[in-house]
């Protein structure tokens, strides 16, 4: 498949981009495109064999439902009823990082719910996403523009990397702001429930309902016992090819057992990667590969630039990526979760 790329400077000057692109989703086809967490591959939500393709060109298993994406608030035709607490949030939050669960009305197909009686519900904080869907004249289907199971995508570079040949369109704005994926609550339980940290913080949404908790189940390594609620959390995530290990301790402790530790791997002929925060870079053996990923003040910083590092890591074909822990507050809570997943949950505790 020819995949046609494009990348949109200014929503304005560049609508003739934008316009093409909601003629393809309005045909069926599918687009990869920008928002605020991280890009998205979109089709007609409405569509049954427009969403079938996005299962394709993803490899995604079919019981993992689709989020689908509005560009304004008014959901009536999607969704049975609104909870009282949806509407606060969405009066809150929207446009923003924050997906809402809800009972879905029947025109959702099947395959975009994976045969589900909820639906996933955002608007997306930006503004390339908000014209593309309100152009396209149908709520959007869209998952993660990546290959399954790969970190997700934060700039059009890696969705080409990932989709070109698979998709009709690929249109690129800027580097996704919040760099990890949505919130997704459960307001279909009483209270409502975290399946997916992200963007929108446990704290933030504690101010409007303080008994918002998470779902034990998905900060642990998963056992046959726990079933996250969030299908799709229970696949192996956000995974480089590297191998990922996490060192959680004291800053000293933590330096001295990473150096080590590179020590070791390398005089067993593997090439190390670290995964460190600015403050710390020049702490470490520079016979790896360091990448810093932000500041550790800067939790959002961190957010946005965790994907990119992971696949930056393969790029230098890294065997084995050391990193340290974040703090698991705010923003911290969904790096972590998406840091443990890539590891496959392996932390050294110290
Ligand atoms: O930020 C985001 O949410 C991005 C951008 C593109 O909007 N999208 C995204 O989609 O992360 P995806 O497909 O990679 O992740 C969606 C997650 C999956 O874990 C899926 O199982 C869960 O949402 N999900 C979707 N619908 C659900 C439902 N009705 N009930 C429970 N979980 C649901
Ligand atoms: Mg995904």
């Amino acid at each position: 498949m020819d995949t046609k790329i494009a990348r949109v400077e200014d929503v304005q000057e560049n609508i003739h981009i934008i316009l093409e692109a909601a003629e393809t989703i309005k045909n069926g086809g599918i687009v990869a495109f920008p928002t605020e967490t991280v890009y998205g591959l979109g089709a007609d939500a409405l569509n049954p064999k427009a969403v079938e393709k996005i299962f394709k060109a993803k490899g995604r298993p079919q019981d993992n439902p689709l989020i689908v994406h509005v560009f304004d608030k008014k959901i009536d035709e999607l969704v049975e009823s609104i909870p009282e607490i949806g509407k606060k949030l969405i009066d809150a939050f929207w446009p923003g990082p924050i997906t809402l669960i809800m009972k879905k009305k029947p025109v959702i197909p099947d395959i975009t719910s994976a045969s589900l009686d909820t639906i996933g519900i955002r608007m997306p904080d930006n503004d390339i996403a908000l014209k593309l869907i309100e152009l396209s004249g149908t709520p959007i289907a869209a998952p993660s523009a990546n290959i399954s199971g790969k970190p997700s995508p934060t700039d059009i570079e890696r969705c080409i990397e990932d989709l070109s040949g698979k998709v009709d369109f690929i249109i690129g704005g800027s580097k996704s702001n919040v760099g990890v994926e949505s919130t997704i609550l459960d307001i279909t339980v009483d209270p409502p429930c975290i399946l997916r940290p992200g963007g929108i913080t446990l704290e933030m949404l504690r101010e409007y309902d303080e008994r918002i908790y998470i779902d034990p189940s998905i900060m642990e390594k998963s056992d046959l016992n726990s079933r996250p609620k969030a299908p799709g959390m229970k696949y192996k995530h956000y995974a480089p090819k590297a191998k990922v290990k996490i060192i959680k301790g004291n800053r000293e402790k933590t330096i001295e057992k990473i150096n080590d530790l590179v020590q070791n791997y390398i005089e067993n002929g593997l090439k190390v990667g670290i995964m460190t925060c600015r403050e710390r870079v020049k702490c470490y053996n520079n016979n790896a590969e360091i990448i810093s990923i932000g500041s550790e003040n800067n939790m959002q910083e961190i957010a946005r630039n965790l994907f990119e590092a992971l696949r930056s890591f393969d790029d230098r074909n890294v065997d084995i990526i050391l990193s340290e822990a974040f703090i698991e507050k705010g923003v911290g809570i969904a790096i972590m979760n998406r840091l443990k997943k890539a590891a496959a949950y392996d932390i050294l505790e110290l």
